[in-house]
C-alpha cells in the first residue's frame, strides 16, 4: 500500500470509526431514535429470499458488490460497461433520452432498457444480477414524448383527493413500465415552509397529515403488489426536511427542532413506509437542530437519521439512494469519494458521470477498512432484496406488446383532466364574475402563456427545466386556447392576443387573462431573498396585459399558472374572478370544464380545489405584519360570490434585510 494510501486510510479510518461510533447507539442516540414512531410494514422479509440473497452476496467479489451500489446516467454509460463493471443501476436525469433524442419513441426507450438489462444478465458473475433503471416520473412519465402529463404535486394537493393520487400513481407506473423502466423517483413528500423554494410545486401541501395520506396512496398505487407488470417501485424523497430550508433556498439549511423534523417533515415518510415503499432518496439539504443548537451537516452524511432512525427505528429494509452527485456536498467528500455517505447508510450512489472513479475509490476504501465490508454487504443485500421482491431476477422487465398505449391512454387523459378540474382554486368570484361562462360566449383570451402548453407544465417536462420545448413536443396536449376552442359551441368564438396591445375589449362577453411563470426546476426556480414574491415584479408583461383589458366594462377572469402561491394582490384587484391553476399538465380541458357551463347549458363542474398552502398577503411574507391573504384550505365555490374588497398593494421592491 503506498504511503499516500496509508495516510488516507488512517485519516479516513478515523472518520470511518467516528461515524460508525463503534456500532452500538449511545444513550442519547437511543433516546433520540425512540422519539420516532414505530411503524407497521406491509412487506415482510421472506426467509427463503433472504437466504438466497445471502448466498449470492457471499459469492460476489468486492468489485461486483461496489458495482451493484453504483448508479450511472444513460448519457455516460453503455450497456457493455454495465456488463463489464457490474453496474447495479442506471438512471436518465431530466433531459436524458435514448440517443439524445427529445422525441425518442417508446420503442427507443424499450430498446435501450432491453440492451442494458441483457448486458447485466451476461456478466461473468456466478449469479447474474439484473440492472434496474430509475427515472423522474414526477407528474406522469414526463421525460417521454407524447405522454400524458398530470398536474404537478402542488395542484394535486389542492384537490385534497388521496384516491385520485393512487390512480395517478398507478397510471404513471403503467407509463414507466411501457418504456421498460421499473423504478420511479417519486413521490416527493416535502412539506414546504417557504414558497421561495424552486421545488415548491413538487410538494403536495404544507399540511403534514395530507402529505402522509398522499404518500400511502401514491406508494400503494405505484407499487401495487411489487410484482405486477404494470407497477414500478417508488422512491420517497428527499429524506429529510428538503422543504424546510432557510428562506426556501434549494439544498439549503433546514433549521428545525427534532420535534419539528418528526411532526412536520417526517409524516410523508411514515406514510410511504406504511405503504411499503422500497427506496428512499436522501436530501441535498442539511439539518440544524435548533432545539439543541447543533448543526448536523448535510443529510447525505447523517448516520443517525439514515441508519439509526430510518433503517433502525422506522424499520426501512429497502434501498437508500443518494441524490445526483449529492455526496460531494458532505464535508470532506468528492462526488467520487465519500465513505462518510456509505458509512452513514446510503446503499446506492447516484454518480451519473464519474462512476468509474467512484468504483475505484470505494473499492480502495473497503480494502483499507475505511468502509467495513459489513456495510457493503448490507447495502448489496438491500439492493438485491428490492430487485428480487419485484421479480426482476425471474423475468425480463420489458413490456408486453401494445403497452405503448399506456403513455396517453384514455384513462390517463381522463384522469389527468379530472385532476386538473379538481386542482383549480377559485380565490375571487365577485358579483361581476362571469363564471361559469356560456359556451356560446365571445371570449378574448390574453396572456403570453395562453397558447403555450409549456406554461402549464413547469419543470421536469421532457427536459430538466421544462424549457427548450414548445407545443410541437406535445402533440396530444391542450393549451388554454385549444381547450377553449374545443369547448365553445358554434355560436361562441375566441380571439387570442398574447399582450392585448391594440385590442378593443368591447363586443366580448368576457376576457380570460392567463398569467404564468417560466418553467423551472430545483435551484433555478428559487426566488432568492431579498427578491419579492410579487408575480408582477417577476413577470411585468402579465400585469401589462391585464391593465390593457381590465376596467373596460367587460368582466375579466384571471387564471394563474404557477409552481407556488405568489403575492398577486394587484392582479386580483384588477380581476372579477381569479383562479389558481398551478401547473396543470397537458389536459387543459380540465380547466374549461370548470370555467364553462356544461354542454347542456347547465352549470359545469364546480370548483373543488382548496389551497394546499397559505396564499401570501405581502411581497415579503417573512417580515410582513400581515403575511397571509388566504389560509391553507381556502377555496370558493361558484355559487359563493366572494365580495372581495380592494386589496392593499404594497409597493415593496426589495425585501428588507433579515437576520440570517
Ligand atoms: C435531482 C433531484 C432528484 C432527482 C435526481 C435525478 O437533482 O434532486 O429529485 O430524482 O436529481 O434526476
Amino acid at each position: 500500500m503506498k504511503n499516500g494510501q496509508l495516510f488516507r486510510a488512517f485519516l479516513l479510518g478515523s472518520i470511518g470509526v467516528g461515524l460508525l461510533g463503534g456500532g452500538a447507539l449511545s444513550g442519547l442516540q437511543a433516546k433520540a431514535a425512540s422519539d420516532w414512531p414505530e411503524l407497521a410494514h406491509p412487506v415482510a422479509k421472506d426467509p427463503a429470499m433472504e437466504a438466497r440473497i445471502a448466498e449470492i452476496v457471499a459469492g460476489m467479489t468486492l468489485r461486483q458488490k461496489i458495482g451493484q451500489m453504483t448508479q450511472a446516467d444513460i448519457r455516460s454509460v453503455t450497456p457493455d460497461q454495465v456488463r463489464k463493471h457490474y453496474l447495479g443501476s442506471i438512471l436518465n436525469g431530466g433531459g436524458a433520452w435514448p440517443s439524445g433524442k427529445k422525441q425518442a419513441a417508446v420503442a427507443d426507450w424499450v430498446a435501450l432498457a432491453d440492451a442494458h438489462y441483457k448486458a447485466s444478465m451476461t456478466t461473468d458473475m456466478k449469479v447474474k444480477i439484473p440492472v434496474i433503471w430509475g427515472t423522474d416520473a414526477v407528474h406522469g412519465h414526463n421525460n417521454v414524448f407524447r405522454t400524458t402529463l398530470f398536474p404537478h404535486n402542488i395542484g394535486l394537493g389542492a384537490a385534497h383527493d388521496p384516491q385520485l393520487i393512487g390512480r395517478i400513481a398507478h397510471l404513471t407506473a403503467k407509463q414507466v413500465r411501457a418504456t421498460g423502466i421499473t423504478w420511479a423517483f417519486a413521490p416527493t413528500v416535502a412539506v414546504v415552509q417557504n414558497p421561495r423554494w424552486g421545488r415548491t410545486y413538487e410538494s403536495y401541501s404544507s399540511d403534514p397529515a395530507l402529505v402522509r395520506q398522499y404518500a400511502i396512496a401514491f406508494v400503494k398505487g405505484m407499487q401495487g403488489n411489487l410484482t405486477a407488470p404494470d407497477t414500478t417501485i417508488a422512491s420517497v424523497k428527499h429524506f429529510i426536511g428538503d422543504g424546510g430550508t432557510w428562506l426556501g433556498k434549494d439544498q439549503g439549511e433546514t433549521r428545525a427542532t427534532r420535534d419539528q423534523l418528526i411532526r412536520t417533515h417526517a409524516p410523508g415518510y411514515f406514510g410511504a413506509l406504511e405503504g411499503g415503499v422500497q427506496t428512499v432518496m436522501i436530501s441535498y439539504s442539511s439539518w440544524t437542530d435548533t432545539g439543541m443548537g447543533k448543526p448536523h451537516g448535510k443529510m447525505h452524511g447523517n448516520r443517525e437519521l439514515i441508519t439509526d432512525v430510518l433503517k433502525g427505528r422506522l424499520g426501512f429494509d429497502g434501498i437508500v439512494v443518494s441524490d445526483w452527485n449529492a455526496v460531494e456536498q458532505v464535508a470532506g467528500c468528492t462526488r467520487t469519494h465519500c465513505p462518510q455517505a456509505i458509512n452513514a447508510g446510503i446503499d446506492m450512489i447516484m454518480v451519473p458521470d464519474d462512476w468509474k472513479q467512484f468504483i475505484e475509490e470505494t473499492v480502495a476504501d473497503v480494502q483499507t477498512g475505511v468502509i467495513p465490508m459489513s456495510r457493503i454487504d448490507d447495502a448489496v443485500t438491500r439492493i438485491l432484496r428490492v430487485k428480487m421482491r419485484t421479480g426482476l431476477f425471474d423475468r425480463s422487465p420489458m413490456p408486453a406488446a401494445g403497452a405503448e398505449a399506456d403513455m396517453a391512454s384514455d384513462a390517463a387523459r381522463a384522469t389527468g383532466r379530472e385532476a386538473v378540474s379538481k386542482s383549480l382554486v377559485l380565490l375571487k368570484n365577485n358579483a361581476r364574475s362571469p363564471l361559469p361562462l356560456k359556451r356560446d360566449a365571445k371570449i378574448l383570451l390574453v396572456g403570453k402563456g395562453a397558447d403555450k402548453v409549456t406554461a402549464q407544465l413547469g419543470g421536469w417536462s421532457l427536459t430538466w427545466q421544462g424549457d427548450e420545448t414548445d407545443d410541437s413536443d406535445y402533440p396530444l396536449a391542450d393549451d388554454m386556447l385549444s381547450a377553449i376552442r374545443k369547448t365553445l359551441s358554434d355560436g361562441g368564438k375566441v380571439d387570442f392576443s398574447a399582450d392585448a396591445v391594440g385590442v378593443d375589449v368591447k363586443g366580448y362577453d368576457a376576457v380570460i387573462v392567463v398569467h404564468s411563470e417560466r418553467p423551472y426546476a430545483e435551484m433555478k426556480g428559487d426566488i432568492l431573498y431579498p427578491d419579492t414574491l410579487r408575480h408582477s415584479a417577476r413577470y411585468p408583461e402579465d400585469r401589462a396585459a391585464l391593465d390593457r383589458v381590465s376596467g373596460k366594462g367587460v368582466p375579466v377572469v384571471s387564471v394563474l399558472f404557477s409552481g407556488r402561491p405568489v403575492y398577486a394582490n394587484d392582479l386580483i384587484n384588477r380581476s372579477d374572478a381569479f383562479v389558481a391553476a398551478w401547473l396543470p399538465g397537458t389536459e387543459a380541458l380540465g380547466i374549461t370544464d370548470v370555467l364553462f357551463r356544461g354542454a347542456d347549458g347547465r352549470k359545469g363542474a364546480d370548483f373543488k380545489g382548496r389551497l394546499p398552502f397559505d396564499w401570501p398577503g405581502a411581497s415579503c411574507p417573512e417580515t410582513a405584519r400581515k403575511p397571509v391573504l388566504f389560509r391553507r384550505g381556502y377555496g370558493l365555490k361558484l355559487a359563493k360570490k366572494s365580495g372581495l374588497g380592494r386589496l392593499p398593494e404594497d409597493g415593496v421592491a426589495t425585501c428588507p434585510a433579515i437576520a440570517e
